[in-house]
């Protein structure tokens, strides 16, 4: 009988024992998540606060002018990596002649390319196609009405100039020059 008794009591303790861990790991848990959900809430709220500094941009060379004959086409790789199409479209002599266009396709992010026959950006994923000035004209793009990114440019002394995202690169970074070939 007394031998009943203590089993008994020794289970009933290990019950509370139990009870205790699993209580104290649940309130940590809730602990947890309240920290990580005021945590995410304050990150939120110094965006908002202290909203960070929109991101520098810097005129980077690309060629003489006169190296591009109405109908030319050269692909320039901007310090972030992305691919800049700059394009002659006339010969007036001003920056207007000129049009720098991203050629990622807005829509998934395949490669577009000029074709000068058709006078249209084409990308071969979907058969997106853009006008001579990057506006979305068939296709997913087209539907969507999702445009070419167009990059502003400057032409100083016969030197044309793009304007791109700063980035400083490491000093390890292999620095690939742009070679300023034209097509
Ligand atoms: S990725 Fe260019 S049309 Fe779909």
């Amino acid at each position: 009988m007394a031998e009943a008794h203590r089993n008994e009591t020794a289970a009933d303790s290990e019950g509370v024992d139990r009870r205790t861990v699993l209580t104290g790991a649940s309130g940590l848990a809730m602990a947890a998540g309240l920290v990580a959900g005021y945590g995410a809430f304050g990150a939120a709220a110094a965006r908002y606060l202290y909203p960070s500094e929109p991101a520098k941009k810097r005129w980077l060379f690309v060629v003489e002018a006169a190296r591009m004959k109405s109908g030319d086409s050269m692909v320039f790789r901007a310090p972030d990596g992305a691919s800049v199409a700059i394009a002659r479209q006339s010969e007036s002599g001003n920056v207007g002649d000129f049009l720098a266009l991203s050629s990622v396709c807005p829509h998934l992010g395949c490669q577009v390319h000029w074709e000068g026959a058709a006078n249209r950006f084409f990308c071969p994923c979907h058969n997106g196609t853009f006008d001579p000035s990057g506006r979305a004209t068939g296709g997913p793009p087209g539907e969507a009405g999702q445009s070419l990114l167009r990059y502003p440019l400057k032409l100083e002394n016969g030197l044309l100039f793009v304007e791109v995202p700063d980035v400083k690169l490491a000093a390890t970074d292999p620095v690939k020059p742009n070679s300023g070939e034209v097509c």
